[in-house]
């Protein structure tokens, strides 16, 4: 079963400095959500306290009940973090327990196509090699949230399409709830049901859009292009109100995005 996700009021801030919030935002269960800013303005510091590995200085996060144990949350990092004396296939099994999983680590090996890999050592892979042990090692589990911080950013472009194609593929068949970040605008609407602008520091949401765009989708069609020319203007600061469609809040958002 997916979950939701409820952002209230969230801050952070470190030694006194805001790196982020406030931010409400509710993330419908089964659901992409992708999170698009430049650097610096708190897309990480957001996915960490998502993931519980960050704690907020002020408002709250739920996930579904509540009572959702770490495990059932899938995180990727930014970098790839994979334990350097455990072959491929060990990375991929580390949080993963019981009779299945043998069966877990080949599925989530052969998503991310590095099944010929399985014995290989961190130091043998390439960096994008290395990122798509980090995913697997994500998927694995088969959690109910998947936390993604830019998962394809080492890889060529062709690979990252198909990593793309992989993930719409997961997400049709487990139906987890995924929060994405990325720097790729097109990754972006080839995703997400939802795409989130953030600027800052301090991170505060200044776009919510909802590309109605058919999956998967034409990168060709004039209407991926208009979807495109709006993440451009929103991330250039100039903000298209018109095609916002602000959250629960939209007094609140509206003034946020007087900046
Ligand atoms: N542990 C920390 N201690 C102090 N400042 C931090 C810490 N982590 C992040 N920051 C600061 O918080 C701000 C947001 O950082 P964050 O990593 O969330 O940005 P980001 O949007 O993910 O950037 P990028 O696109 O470059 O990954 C930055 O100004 C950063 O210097
Ligand atoms: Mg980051």
């Amino acid at each position: 079963m997916a979950h939701e996700i409820h952002i209230d009021e969230l801050r952070k801030t470190y030694g006194g400095k805001p790196v982020l919030g406030p931010v409400s935002l509710t993330l419908e269960a089964g659901t992409i959500t992708a999170i698009i800013g430049r650097s610096g303005c708190g897309k990480t510091t957001l996915l960490r306290c998502l993931g519980g590995l960050e704690e907020a200085s002020a408002g709250r996060i739920t996930i579904g009940d509540g009572r959702l144990a770490r495990r059932e949350i899938g995180y990727v990092f930014q970098e790839p973090r994979l334990m350097p004396w455990l072959n491929v296939a060990r990375n991929t099994g580390f949080g993963v327990e019981g009779a299945t999983k043998r069966q877990a680590v080949a599925e989530a090996l052969e998503i991310v196509g590095l099944t010929a890999a399985a014995s290989l050592l961190p130091k043998q892979l390439s960096g994008g090699m290395a990122q798509r042990v980090a995913l697997a090692r994500a998927l694995a589990p088969r959690p109910e949230v998947l936390l993604l911080d830019e998962p394809f950013s080492a890889l060529d472009p062709f690979s990252r399409e198909q990593m793309q194609e992989h993930l719409l593929h997961l997400h049709a068949h487990y139906g987890a709830t995924m929060v994405l970040i990325t720097h790729d605008m097109d990754e972006a609407l080839a995703l997400a049901h939802r795409i989130i602008v953030l600027t800052g520091p301090p991170g505060i949401v200044a776009g919510d859009l909802r590309p109605d765009l058919p999956k998967p989708v034409d990168r060709s069609a004039l209407a991926f292009f208009e979807w495109k020319r709006r993440l451009t203007r929103l991330l250039a600061g100039q903000v298209d109100d018109s095609q916002l469609v602000l959250d629960e809040k939209p007094d609140l958002a509206r003034q946020r995005l007087a900046i």
